[in-house]
């Protein structure tokens, strides 16, 4: 009929649109989703792409997000902050399996492990929804293959805002793909050390305060602290909290890094809003 033809044909005409075929809600402000993913999308683990939705006035409305998965998965994943009165994810968070969104197939981003130099340690130091892209990062096979220990720093609010992170750290270390692939003892080198800051929790405080008092150094019992022989870091949180970071891993020595020229430490701002 004329009818279906026509709602057809609007489906098929959505600028570079995929399919929604999971959708988990994680509190009333976080949620996940995955999507199919082109065939044609090639992407370093760590790297971002624009997503969005039809706006109103029928022009796309896009916003960048993390690649959440990795670059082998046959899906593409992605964690999201929902604001109520936010352009975008007033929207998105109501997305169900079956539905469209808009995604540009053109993936970049810093927190790739090409912009950095090699070294024995890798931390991934995160706010709220800057742990997508070590999501992504921690399910790459090279992750492990390139350093001896791999330690994830998480800092939230509230102690429900870490689920999506744990419960990935969890499945990680389950992993029998990649146990195969570089070793059984590839999940003993991942170090996962989550905080809050609002809520009570077994350990409270911002991370960058843990790291300036030594706490963090002693509960995950390294000497010595932070230095650029042996280190390497990769940050991905509010502006406010990379610009701290920063500060403080050039104290230890450490220089930021990019694609065109690796060093010690890479930064990338996580979607917000
Ligand atoms: P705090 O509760 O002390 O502000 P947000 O939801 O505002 O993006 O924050 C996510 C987490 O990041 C919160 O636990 C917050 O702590 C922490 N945070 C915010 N700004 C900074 C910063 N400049 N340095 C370290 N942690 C920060």
């Amino acid at each position: 009929t004329p009818v279906t033809e026509a709602t057809a044909v609007k489906a098929a005409t959505l600028p570079d649109a995929q399919t929604v075929t999971e959708v988990k809600h994680w509190t009333d402000r976080l949620f996940s989703f995955r999507v199919t993913r082109p065939q044609t999308l090639r992407f370093r683990s760590g790297e971002f792409v624009m997503i969005g939705l039809l706006g109103d006035n029928g022009k796309p409305l896009l916003r960048a997000y993390s690649i959440a998965s990795p670059a082998w998965d046959d899906e593409l994943e992605f964690y999201s902050i929902k604001v109520q009165d936010g352009p975008l994810t007033s929207r998105l968070q109501h997305i169900q399996p079956g539905d469209q969104i808009i995604l540009r197939p053109k993936p970049v981003g810093t927190l790739v492990h090409d912009a950095l130099l090699p070294g024995k340690r890798l931390w991934l130091f995160a706010t709220g929804t800057g742990f997508a892209p070590f999501a992504s990062l921690l399910r790459e096979p090279q992750t492990y293959e390139d350093y001896d220990e791999v330690i994830v720093t998480h800092t939230c609010r509230e102690v429900a805002e870490l689920e999506y992170g744990r419960q990935l750290i969890d499945l990680i270390r389950k992993d029998e793909m990649l146990a195969e692939l570089i070793g059984e003892g590839f999940a003993d080198k991942i170090r996962y050390y989550p905080t809050t800051t609002r809520e009570q929790s077994p350990k409270m405080g911002r991370i960058t305060t843990l790291l300036e008092d030594g706490t963090a150094f002693r509960d995950l019992g390294i000497d010595g602290g932070i230095t650029p022989e042996t280190d390497r870091a990769m940050v991905c949180g509010s502006l406010a909290f990379n610009h701290d970071i920063k500060a403080i891993l050039e104290e230890f020595g450490l220089r930021e890094g990019a694609n065109s020229e690796p060093a010690e430490f890479v930064v990338e701002k996580a979607f917000v809003g």
